[in-house]
Order: structure tokens, then sequence, then C-alpha cells
């Protein structure tokens, strides 16, 4: 066999990412060994996709090839050389080993695309390594949004807040003004005061709103739980198609997501009997959808749940949930992790590469949605340490995953936090200063993880 034949160029085309709310930064990793051609797939769902044929089997490395300065790729191969480009850039000799390594190759700036191509040198580059994985391919691209909970009545009640959350903070999450105790607080009756105040704020400083939430079985209005007449199933649905398409109409290109449904299964990762499920049947989480996409074809719905961080019973029933909603055709286009972090429970990277990888892979994309980290009183310097490192590991995950499109942390400061001041769960203290784990944080979002 001629050396050139031996080497085989394998080469990803991309075509330009619209600019859009969701940039994507990595590969989702499915662990590839670099054999035979690697084509482009722009139809897989997810945006651009670069397909990897390998003999007879394929695996889809979802790529964010839009238009950046450079490309880091994840490599690991048995001890030889390959060579790396993107764009229409030179190739890259890189000796690849046995543990990951990051190269960083630039592109061809202000091209349409980024094409990243692999080849196998000829032996006069050095001795050809027969087996390449690929982990990751990542651009530079525009950093994750950190958005908080925040709450109307303190924009005006408490001195600071709202220049606090202004300026720390580039998205808002209202953190009771949309739950349906707020918005119908008696049937058919809306009640938009509160929540228009804290959508205006935020879309006045260019803010993304996160819609939170429109089915859940807390703060529910005394007329749902107690109802005078026991409901029927098609009186109760009419009330949630009523209350789902009267919100995200109203809210239609101001609101950017919804959380269409909240924590609708136990911990053990079976349907949660609330009042939506008793009454209208398991349906419901189908309709509540089907409905919100009615209502704005351009919001992004969100399945948000809690504790789901760490493999188990409770994320194995998120999962199938998932599946089967999509495998139904409903319209469930993310899935948000909140991230309530009791010290008891803390997710290693591991497992939440592990989490975020399962959930790309359904075709859904991630956010972190309520996240905090309250530490038991009197709060030492070591614990204020390892909240820091809990919050850098968090966002890191984020970063690293492509499907992951915004962090929120679950309320702006220390002294309006559900969890109590004293615990220190955000990321501003009680006089609204940034703590170390604020700046950690956002460069971890920005992809300058130190
Ligand atoms: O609205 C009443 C007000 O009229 C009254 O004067 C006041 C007296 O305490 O209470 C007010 O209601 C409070 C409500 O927040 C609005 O401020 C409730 O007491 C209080 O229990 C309620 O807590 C909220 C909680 O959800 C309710 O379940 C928290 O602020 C909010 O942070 C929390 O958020 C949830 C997410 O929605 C879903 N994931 C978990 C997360 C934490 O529990």
């Amino acid at each position: 066999m001629s050396l050139t034949a031996t080497v085989a160029v394998l080469s990803a085309v991309a075509t330009a990412h619209p600019a859009s709310a969701q940039q994507r930064r990595g590969v989702e990793a499915e662990r590839a060994e670099l054999r035979g051609a690697v084509v482009s797939d722009p139809s897989a769902s997810g945006g651009q996709a670069v397909k990897v044929r390998l003999g007879r089997r394929a695996a889809v490395l979802r790529a964010p090839l839009h238009p950046a300065p450079s490309v880091r790729v994840r490599l690991r191969g048995c001890g030889g050389t390959i060579r790396v480009s993107a764009g229409s850039g030179p190739f890259r000799a890189v000796r690849v080993g046995r543990s990951w390594q990051t190269v960083t190759v630039t592109t061809a700036a202000g091209g349409a695309a980024s094409p990243v191509r692999f080849a196998r040198p000829s032996s006069r580059s050095g001795r050809s390594c027969p087996r390449v994985s690929i982990d990751r391919i990542d651009v530079q691209a525009a950093p994750v949004v950190l958005g908080a909970a925040t709450r109307d009545d303190l924009l005006t009640t408490a001195p600071g807040y709202e220049q606090a959350v202004a300026s720390t903070f580039g998205g808002v999450t209202p953190e009771n003004e949309l739950k349906m105790a707020f918005t119908q607080p008696s049937p058919g009756v809306f009640d938009f005061a509160r929540a228009d105040r804290l959508v205006d704020f935020a879309r006045g400083r260019r803010m993304p709103v996160r819609g939170h939430t429109l089915v859940y079985d807390q703060q529910l209005p005394q007329w749902v739980t107690q109802p005078l007449v026991p409901w029927t199933r098609e009186r109760l649905l009419e009330v949630l198609r009523t209350h789902i398409t009267t919100l995200v109409a109203r809210y239609r290109g101001r609101v950017d997501t919804w959380d269409v449904v909240n924590e609708v299964l136990t911990p053990d990762g079976k349907l949660k009997p609330s009042i939506w499920q008793r009454v209208i049947g398991d349906d419901y989480i189908d309709l509540a959808f089907r409905f919100a996409r009615a209502a704005d074809p351009n919001a992004h719905l969100v399945i948000n749940d809690v504790g789901v961080e760490r493999p188990g019973l409770h994320q194995d029933g998120l999962a199938r949930l998932v599946r089967d909603l999509r495998a139904r055709g409903v319209p469930v286009d993310g899935v948000g992790f909140q991230a309530h972090i009791d010290q008891a429970g803390v997710p290693t990277a591991s497992e939440l590469d592990e989490t975020l990888s399962r959930f790309a892979r359904l075709g859904v994309t991630t956010e972190i949605t309520e996240a905090d980290v309250p530490l038991s009183p009197p709060v030492t310097a070591a614990a204020l340490m390892r909240q820091q490192t809990i919050y850098g590991t968090l966002a890191t995950a984020c970063w690293e995953h492509a499907s992951c499109t915004a962090f929120t942390v679950w309320g702006a400061d220390d002294g309006h936090s559900w969890r109590g001041a004293q615990t220190r769960a955000t990321l501003l203290d009680a006089q609204y200063r940034a703590k170390s784990s604020t700046a950690l944080v956002m460069q971890h979002l920005s992809g300058r993880i130190p």
C-alpha cells in the first residue's frame, strides 16, 4: 500500500450558525474514533452537526462550528501523530498520547464556516497514529448568560437591589410573580402587575426573561386547590389551557423561555400525583407543552426539575419522560436542572458531565435554572471556599456542554434568598458585594477557566 493511500483525510464541513441566543460551545462527547470519513450533517437535531463515519458505525458529534477565530479539539490516541486543521488554516501536527489533550487551531477568521479536518501524516511527519479518539470540539463563543431569580417587590423597596441585579446579572427569572397564585388569583381574573414590572425591568436592559412557571403544584390559588365543586378532567383542562394560553400569548416576544412544567416527578422518578395529574391524567404534561407552543411558536419550552443533577431514579425518570414526550412529538425544547445544592448531594464534575451529555443526546438543550449553595451557619472561610468550588464546577459543566444555554442563580443576594440570609447561598452577600465565587462563575461561563 502506498504511503498516500494510508493517509485518511477526514473533513468536517459546517455551515455558519445564525447569530442567535443559542450559540453553542462544544461537541457533546460521543467519544469517537477517527477512522474513515467525517461528513457534515446539518439535518441533525440541535443545529449544526458533524457526523463521523467509523466504518460501519456512525457517531454524531454536534459541533458549534459557527465562525470563530479558533477551535479547541480534545484528542487522545495511541501514542502517534495526527494532523488537525480548522477552516482553511494549515495543518498542525499533534503528537497524541493516552491522556486527553486539548489542541487549539486557528480558523479562517471571518469565514462563513469553520471546518475541522483531521489527517494521518505520511511517515516523514512521524509515526501515524492509527487510532485517535475525539472527545469534544469547542469554539470560542459568547459567554453563557448568568441570570438571577428576581423579585418585583424588592425592586422598589430594597435600596440597592435593582442596581445590584442590573449590574451583576444578564438575565431575569421572576422568582414568584408568574406563578398561578399571583397571575390568576380568581377564576378567569388575571393580574399581571407584578410580572409586568419585572419583565419591563429586564427587557429595558435587554436581559432575557425566563418564565417561571406555567404548571406547578405549589403556589396555586385556593380556587384551584379547594374548588367549591370537585374538578372534572374537562373543566380543569380548560383552566390549564386558558392559563397557559393567556400567559404565553401576553408575553410573546418578551419572555424567551418558559418553564412549562415544574417538578412533575417524585424522587423515585414517577409522575407526581399533583392536582393536575390526578384530575386531568398523565397527558396534562403533553397538553401543557402543546398549549404553550400554540401560544408562542418561538418560545423555548422547558421541563424543569429539582434534584436531577446526579444519576439516580429521579434522573432516570426525567430522561424517560423527555424521551417519551419527544417521541410523541410533544414540543419539549429543553431541560432545566434546578441545582439547589445541598451539602449531602454535591454533584461531581463527572456526574454533571454525564448528566448534561445524557440529556443532550435526547436532543434537548440544558440549563442550570435555580442554582444555590446554602452553607451551615456559622459560615466559615473554608465553607465559602467549598461553595466557590461547587459554583465553579456547575458553571464549568455548563460552559463545556454545547447544550447548556444559561445559568441562573436562585436569588440575587444572600439577604433575600429563600434559603435564609444566614446560609449565604447566593453569589452576592447581604450588602450586594460580589463574593469571590461570583467572579469565578463569570470566568467559567465565558470559557476563561483559570
Ligand atoms: O405572597 C405572600 C405575601 O402576601 C405574604 O405577606 C408573605 C408572608 O410570608 O408571604 C408571601 O408568600 C411567599 C411567597 O414565596 C412569595 O413571596 C411565601 O410565604 C413563600 O413561602 C414563597 O416562597 C417561595 C417558594 O418557591 C414557594 O414554594 C420562594 O420565594 C421561592 O424562591 C421558591 O421557589 C421555588 C421554585 O419556584 C421552584 N423550585 C424550588 C424553589 C425553592 O423552593
